[in-house]
């Protein structure tokens, strides 16, 4: 199997000058504040541990100072790791020489910066195509590269502007442009959007999940903004002071916090947005066939309290529902088997994908719970109400936030 496109193994940074009794403290457990008091060093990041694979958007979200900027840039080697190792499609980066690892951050992984330096004398298109430049591209290739990224962020008609002649949001447009032209494995983004402003910054998270879903990229995201985190993560790690108290799928955080200091921040999140169907999913207390005796069903209904059951073909496609009052009017009628006559189309379904907003008004509407159905209409489980009013009601220890 390939190597994931990022490692990161006990990433560790200290800034200042005892490094050595820095890390030697918080070996055992000293937290930054203290380390700083007896050190006068910084411990930035400590012993923080990932992968990310191809294709995955990474989130790396936690407070000013805990640590994002200086993890990013360890991810690239912009500043040496006291401790640790990060390999990149499998090769250590600490084993490369300067121009391998000039190579590695024009081609592998390149970085986004909040107010990353647009050249202001260029033109849109030449700062698209500065990457494709410094690596020593041909003018043809520069050219159509960097169009080809500024049609993708929806800026090719001002491609001929200088920087200073476009709003902030397309200036981050461009930044983007930039880093997609370089078609690098990787796009390390810092706080890429924390200074625009909400509208804006709306349409580029739309627009980031959008090439992220189009080009395939595997990107590691900074932000401050859990909000932005969970819309935007596959995964997000978590970090305070410099340490990763969590690491997970947005709604995996959102269900099940890891301290009162994530669990502070979750209760802020919209979690009918953030929990989906899928995140819900409980197996069905019961389910019948096709061909399934009427007589057994009901008994199997009474001993489960229930008034109804989904019933599947062959395939397991919900064919329809039975109810009890129609399994006991069959019987009387003398039909001894579940066929077309005694199912009802009393139920609702929703794919596995769908954020709860989408679905909380289909919930208890129906004899049978909320069915969970993949794309050919398959049942994979149930949504039932007491489902919906745990996870929205779970409302974590509220603390005073930090
Ligand atoms: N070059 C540096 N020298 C000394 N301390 C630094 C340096 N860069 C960052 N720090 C300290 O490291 C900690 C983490 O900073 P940073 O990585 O910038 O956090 P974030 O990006 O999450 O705001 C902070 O306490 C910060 O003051
Ligand atoms: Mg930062």
């Amino acid at each position: 199997m390939a190597p994931p496109v990022l490692r990161v193994s006990g990433l560790t940074k200290v800034f200042g000058t005892r490094e050595q009794e820095a890390l030697r403290l918080a070996g055992e457990g000293l937290g930054r504040d203290e380390i700083h008091r007896r050190t006068g060093s910084t411990l930035a990041v400590h012993d923080v541990s990932f992968t990310v694979e191809r294709g995955e958007l990474f989130v790396v979200m936690g407070l000013s100072g805990s640590g994002k900027s200086t993890l990013v840039r360890l991810l690239n080697r912009l500043i040496e790791p006291s401790a640790g190792t990060v390999e990149v499609e499998g090769r250590d980066l600490r084993a490369l020489d300067d121009a391998a690892l000039r190579t590695v951050r024009n081609e592998k992984i390149s970085m986004v910066f909040q107010h990353f330096a647009l050249l202001p004398h260029r033109t849109v298109r030449e700062n698209a195509a500065y990457a494709l430049k410094v690596r020593g591209a041909g003018a043809a290739e520069q050219r159509e590269r960097a169009d080809w990224a500024l049609e993708t962020v929806g800026l090719l008609e001002r491609a001929d502007a200088r920087p200073d002649e476009l709003s902030g949001g397309m200036r981050q447009r461009v930044g983007l442009a930039r880093a997609l032209a370089a078609d690098s494995e990787v796009l390390l983004m810092d706080e890429p959007f924390s200074a625009l402003d909400p509208l804006i910054r709306r349409d580029m998270q739309d627009l980031l999940e959008r090439l992220q879903a189009e080009l395939t990229k595997t990107i590691v995201f900074i932000t401050h903004d859990l909000n932005e985190a969970m819309r935007l993560g596959d995964r997000i790690l978590m970090l305070k002071d410099g340490r990763t108290v969590q690491l997970g799928t947005g709604p995996e955080i959102i269900s099940a916090p890891a301290d009162d200091y994530v669990a502070d921040f979750t209760s802020d999140v919209d979690r009918t947005r953030v929990l989906t169907a899928g995140d819900l999913l409980r197996e069905p207390r019961m389910t019948a066939r096709l061909g399934d005796g009427c007589g057994d069903v009901l008994r199997a209904l009474g001993a489960a309290e229930a008034n109804g059951v989904h019933v599947l073909d062959g395939d397991g496609r919900i064919a329809g529902v039975a109810r009890d009052d129609l399994l006991a009017r069959a019987l009387q009628e003398g039909r001894t088997a579940i066929g077309p006559r005694e199912l009802v189309a009393d139920h609702a379904t929703i794919a596995a994908d769908r954020p709860v907003v989408e679905f909380v008004h289909l919930v208890g509407r129906h004899v049978v719970p909320l069915g969970v159905v993949d794309t050919e209409g398959r049942l994979l489980g149930v949504v039932p109400r007491a489902a919906v009013l745990d996870a929205l009601s779970a409302v974590p220890v509220r603390g005073r936030r930090p």
